[in-house]
């Protein structure tokens, strides 16, 4: 592969399966740019908490905006997941994923459509999956690390909440592309999906 050839790495999975650590560390290790398109529709969830039409939330986003405050929160990905259905937000957002995703020099993108909608033609695709007590377990972990008061049964209804909306809805469902790798992360540590992540780019670039 020449240095500046697109390569796309598409990486799709349900709530708090690992992907964005997973997508972060690959794109560390290859050098590629990584989006993390999860935050865009966040940022549009949290504009439309704060009483903006989600359309216009998508249409005019900023790049300042996917630093707020609190975009991880539960209540944010409840709001993220809602906004998700709606074709028009998903349309408005589309551009930008697209040319990310054919950028030169080789991307990583996470998401829910990224091996079936943004980028059919992504050199690899993985599905990263996990129980729902395991995703659960981790995303409690990580959101008490920041402070947030949650229950551990809390976190696993809202995971499963945002999942079954997100694999319903009629436009961009999560599901994996028929040509996807599916890694299940279940009995894993992050270091080991991490590199069953690496090993299967380093196979698609030979
Ligand atoms: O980090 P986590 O897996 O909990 O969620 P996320 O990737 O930040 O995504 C938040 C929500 O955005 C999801 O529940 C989806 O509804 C939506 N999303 C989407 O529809 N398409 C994407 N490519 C990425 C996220």
């Amino acid at each position: 592969m020449s240095g500046t050839a697109p390569f796309t790495v598409a990486i799709d999975g349900p709530a708090a399966s690992g992907k964005g650590t997973i997508s972060r560390r690959v794109a560390a290790h290859f050098g590629f740019a990584h989006l993390d398109t999860g935050l865009l529709y966040r940022a549009v969830g949290r504009k439309v908490l704060e009483g903006t039409e989600p359309v216009d939330a998508a249409r005019g986003l900023r790049a300042e905006d996917l630093e707020a405050p609190g975009l991880r929160s539960a209540e944010v990905g409840q709001a993220a997941s809602k906004v998700a259905a709606i074709p028009e937000v998903r349309g408005a957002l589309t551009d930008f994923q697209v040319a990310f995703a054919r950028r030169a020099g080789g991307a990583v993108l996470d998401g829910r459509d990224i091996g079936t909608v943004i980028c059919p033609e992504a050199e690899v695709k993985l599905f990263v999956t996990a129980s729902d007590e395991v995703r659960a377990h981790r995303r409690f972990l990580e959101l008490k690390d920041g402070g947030a008061d949650v229950t551990e049964t809390g976190v696993l209804d809202d995971l499963r909440a945002r999942d079954a909306r997100d694999s319903a809805r009629a436009t961009a469902p999560l599901r994996p592309a028929e040509d996807a790798v599916t890694l299940d992360t279940t009995g894993m540590s992050i270091d080991e999906a991490v590199a069953a992540a690496i090993a299967l780019v380093e196979a698609a670039r030979l």
